[in-house]
């Protein structure tokens, strides 16, 4: 049997949708029901058939930090998507990253191994593959360096890849995606769903930061089609196109036919930003809108090669401006 971490969340919700179509039972694990009954939204972008199809998901309540929880999830199961994760740039999520990120995902290796899975699915990121020098191309061979300024949340990532390959020394098949930045519908208050909210809403500011985008189901084609294939024991960059953040913010915009971004935040305006927000959070104690590694990233021109998953798998990517659109149709919906 299947199991998959991370169900509730954006890349495992459309990765259920997905399995339900060729699967007549998969497990999953939720932490609450409110998470768990969102799903079904996520169901409803793609089909009438919610209940049927929601109804082979075997869920399972388990938090990934908590072995006694993980054991009986792991009964009779073959393949692990595990796609869970703490996602934060917030320095004060800094040790709960390293709890869920790192030390869940070692527990999911733990118990992989013990209960003799064929083969375990991890989803990384770009954040994990570490930066460049001078704009260089990234791409898997990468190396990764505790120099240089990574975030908390690169370092828990990179730190989970390290015991999904301690994984693989110890007999277990492994293949690891390193996905760029996910657009996909559903999650319109997190991560990248906050963008199509914020056009929504009237954003007036951009900024030219690039970085790799990719869409959802082409993440999901990628994690299935690996785990189908005879590939192991290796990693992939998923990233249809390199863009900036100007260009992704206009093309939301359009979708959604919202006036377009038209103030560009230079990286002056965002390093004071970033400063007010951090001394605002320490007087007030609400949550940082804005912190220092985000500030950066919305400048950072990073740039990454998806050729090895092209070459290796005959992989072909959505367009990134398709994606946008068909995550525009459903917003509204
Ligand atoms: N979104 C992106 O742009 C992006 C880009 C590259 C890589 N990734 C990676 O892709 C994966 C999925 O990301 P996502 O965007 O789908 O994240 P997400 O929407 O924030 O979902 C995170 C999922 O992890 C679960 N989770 C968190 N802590 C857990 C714990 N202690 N025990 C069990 N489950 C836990 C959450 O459960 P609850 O619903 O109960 O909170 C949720 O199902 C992550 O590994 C992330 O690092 C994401």
């Amino acid at each position: 049997m299947i199991l998959v971490t991370g169900g509730t969340g954006l890349v495992g919700s459309h990765l259920l949708y997905h399995l339900t179509q060729e699967n007549d039972t998969i497990r999953a694990i939720y932490r609450t029901e409110k998470k768990k009954e969102h799903v079904k939204k996520i169901f409803s972008y793609y089909t009438d058939n919610i209940e049927k199809l929601f109804t082979k998901i075997e869920w399972v309540k388990a938090d990934i930090t908590e072995v006694p929880s993980l054991i009986p999830v792991f009964k009779n199961i073959t393949t692990v998507y595990h796609c869970a994760a703490l996602v934060s740039f917030n320095p004060k999520d800094y040790r709960q990253m390293r709890q869920v990120n790192i030390e869940g995902t070692a527990n999911m290796i733990n118990l992989s191994i013990d209960g003799n899975v064929d083969e375990f699915c991890f989803v990384s990121s770009i954040a994990a593959v570490g930066s460049s020098i001078n704009e260089k191309i990234i791409d898997e061979e990468n190396e990764w360096s505790d120099e240089d300024n990574n975030s908390g949340y690169s370092i828990t990532k990179y730190g989970a890849e390290m015991e999904v390959w301690r994984g693989s020394q110890e007999g277990l098949n492994v293949v690891i995606i390193n996905p760029g930045i996910i657009l996909g519908s559903g999650f319109w208050n997190e991560g990248s769903g906050k963008l199509f909210t914020k056009i929504n809403n009237g954003l007036k500011f951009y900024t030219e930061g690039i970085t790799g985008f990719v869409g959802v189901k082409d993440v999901v084609k990628a994690m299935t089609s690996l785990i189908n294939s005879d590939v192991k024991n290796e990693r992939f960059i998923l990233v249809s196109e390199n863009k900036s953040f100007k260009d992704i913010l206009v093309a939301i915009a359009d979708g959604l036919h919202k006036k377009r971004p038209y103030i560009k935040i230079g990286e002056i305006t965002t390093g004071i930003l970033w400063r007010i927000d951090w001394l605002l959070t320490l007087l007030t104690r609400k949550e940082a809108l804005l912190t220092k590694n985000s500030a950066k990233s919305s400048h950072t021109k990073s740039f990454y090669s998806s050729k090895k998953i092209e070459k290796e798998t005959g992989f072909e990517f959505e367009l990134i401006d398709n994606v946008i659109n068909s995550v525009c149709e459903k917003f509204n919906a």
